[in-house]
C-alpha cells in the first residue's frame, strides 16, 4: 500500500458505515484526516480518538449548509494549508416503493436530491481551489448502483446517485490533470443507511449475487483506497462494488 504520509483527506459522512471505514483506512495510511459529520458528533469524535496517527479533526458538515463547506475551506487553508483527498460519502434516503409517486412528494423529492448531488456539488465547489493547489489530488464520489440501475431506495436517489455519475464525468474532465475524479458505486452495503433494512435482507439478496457475499463497509472503504492510491490513471469512470448483483 502506497503510503498517504503528509497527506490531508476530508470524508464527509466520516462519521458512520462506509465514510468511518474510509477514515480508518485512510488513517492506516498515513493521512491526516477531517471526519465530516450530521448528527453523529459523538461517533466522529470516538472514531477520531480512535485512529492511527496524529490531526485527526471532527467538523460538522451538514450537506444542506453551503456556509459550513466555505468555512472548512477557510479553516484547511489557514491550518494544513493543503487538501489532497475528498470522499464524498454523505447521503440520505428513504425506502418507498418506486411504485409509490405520492409519499416520494415534492419537498422530499428535492431533500434527496439536494442530499445526493447538490450536497457533493457544493463541497467540491468550495475545497476545489485547496484540491487544485495540491497539484494531484483525487476525489471519490460515493454513488450507487441505483445510479445506472435505476433501482435502489426510491426513484428520486436513483436520479440523484446518476446525478452525481455525471457530475463526476464533468469534474473529471474540467478539473484534470491537477484533479481526479472517481465514483465508487456499492449495491447494499451493511449499514444502517436504508432504515428496516435487516441483515437478513442483506443475506438474501448476496445469495442470489454472482459472489454471494454480503458487502461490507471495509469492502467499499477498500475501493475507495484503490482509487486513492492505485487508480492513478483513472478520472471519470466509476468503480461497482455489488458483488456482481448488476449482472
Ligand atoms: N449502505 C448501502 O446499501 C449503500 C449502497 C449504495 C450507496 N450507498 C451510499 O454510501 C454512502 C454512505 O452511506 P452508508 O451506507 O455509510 O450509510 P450511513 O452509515 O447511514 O452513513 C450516512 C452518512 O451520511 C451522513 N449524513 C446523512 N445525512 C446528512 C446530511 N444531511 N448532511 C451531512 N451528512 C449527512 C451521516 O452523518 P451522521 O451519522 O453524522 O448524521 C452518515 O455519516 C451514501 O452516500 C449512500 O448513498 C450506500
Amino acid at each position: 500500500m502506497m503510503t498517504l504520509e503528509g497527506k490531508v483527506a476530508v470524508v464527509t459522512g466520516g462519521s458512520s458505515g462506509i465514510g468511518a471505514s474510509t477514515v480508518r483506512r485512510l488513517a492506516e495510511a498515513g493521512a491526516r484526516v477531517v471526519i465530516g459529520y450530521y448528527q453523529g458528533a459523538d461517533r466522529a469524535e470516538a472514531l477520531r480518538a480512535s485512529l492511527p496517527g496524529a490531526g485527526h479533526e471532527c467538523v460538522s458538515l451538514p450537506l444542506e449548509d453551503p456556509p459550513a463547506a466555505a468555512a472548512l475551506a477557510r479553516h484547511l487553508r489557514d491550518t494544513a494549508g493543503r487538501l489532497d483527498i475528498l470522499v464524498n460519502s454523505a447521503g440520505y434516503t428513504r425506502p418507498i416503493p418506486h411504485a409509490d409517486l405520492d409519499t416520494l412528494d415534492d419537498a422530499l423529492f428535492g431533500e434527496i436530491l439536494l442530499a445526493n448531488a447538490r450536497g457533493p456539488f457544493t463541497v467540491v465547489r468550495a475545497l476545489l481551489p485547496l484540491l487544485k493547489a495540491a497539484g494531484d489530488a483525487v476525489v471519490v464520489n460515493v454513488s450507487s448502483f441505483a445510479a445506472f440501475r435505476g433501482s435502489g431506495s426510491n426513484i428520486a436517489y436513483g436520479a440523484a446517485k446518476a446525478a452525481l455519475d455525471t457530475m463526476t464525468m464533468s469534474m473529471a474532465r474540467a478539473f484534470g490533470p491537477e484533479v481526479r475524479f472517481l465514483c465508487v458505486s456499492p449495491g447494499a452495503v451493511a449499514t444502517d443507511f436504508v432504515a428496516g433494512r435487516g441483515r437478513d435482507t442483506l443475506e438474501k439478496l448476496a445469495a442470489s449475487t454472482p459472489l454471494k457475499r454480503v458487502v461490507e463497509p471495509e469492502d467499499v472503504a477498500s475501493a475507495v483506497l484503490a482509487c486513492v492510491t492505485h487508480l492513478r490513471a483513472s478520472t471519470g469512470i466509476r468503480i461497482v462494488v455489488d458483488g456482481g448483483r448488476h449482472l
